[in-house]
């Protein structure tokens, strides 16, 4: 088995820092991507980091992550979660643990927000926490699998 943990984000994270400040804050993706290296680090693990706008391309990177045996998968689908049937069949054929990220507490906005084809699949969900999200699901991920600190 790899050392190797995927994030991946869907559809308009690309735009963080600048997308609705009031719901997801002021931190860019990049940041969110300086976040998880630094906390994957301390549990000697390395980060496959990728953010799509499109479903068949995130669906290719879990396929990746299944083939390359990543010890886990970390996904904020974005407005997929809601949605996408495919990217729950992708999920589904994941042996390593899925964690669901979400930056909004997704319970307390709209109501088509609740649902998520994405947590019937994942190990753990996380919402509402920010970016600090990221770092959560990763130390999370690394308890779940017993990496060494
Ligand atoms: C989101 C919540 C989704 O409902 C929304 O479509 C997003 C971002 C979040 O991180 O809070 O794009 O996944």
């Amino acid at each position: 088995m790899s050392n190797v943990v995927y994030v991946l984000n869907g559809p308009n994270l690309n735009l963080l820092g600048t997308r609705e400040p009031q719901i997801y804050g002021h931190a860019t993706l990049g940041d969110v991507e300086k976040l998880c290296r630094e906390t994957a680090k301390k549990h000697g693990l390395a980060v496959e980091f990728h953010q799509s706008n499109h479903e068949g391309e995130m669906i290719d990177w879990i396929q990746k992550a299944r083939s390359e045996k990543a010890v886990g998968l970390i996904i904020n689908p974005a407005g997929y979660t809601h949605t996408s049937v495919a990217i729950l069949d992708a999920l589904t054929t994941m042996e390593a643990p899925v964690i669901e990220v979400h930056i909004s507490n997704v319970h307390a906005r709209e109501s088509f927000r609740r649902r998520s084809y994405v947590s019937q699949v994942a190990r753990a969900v996380i919402c509402g926490f920010g970016i600090d999200g990221y770092a959560l699901a990763i130390t999370g991920l690394a308890g779940i699998i017993g990496a060494k600190e």
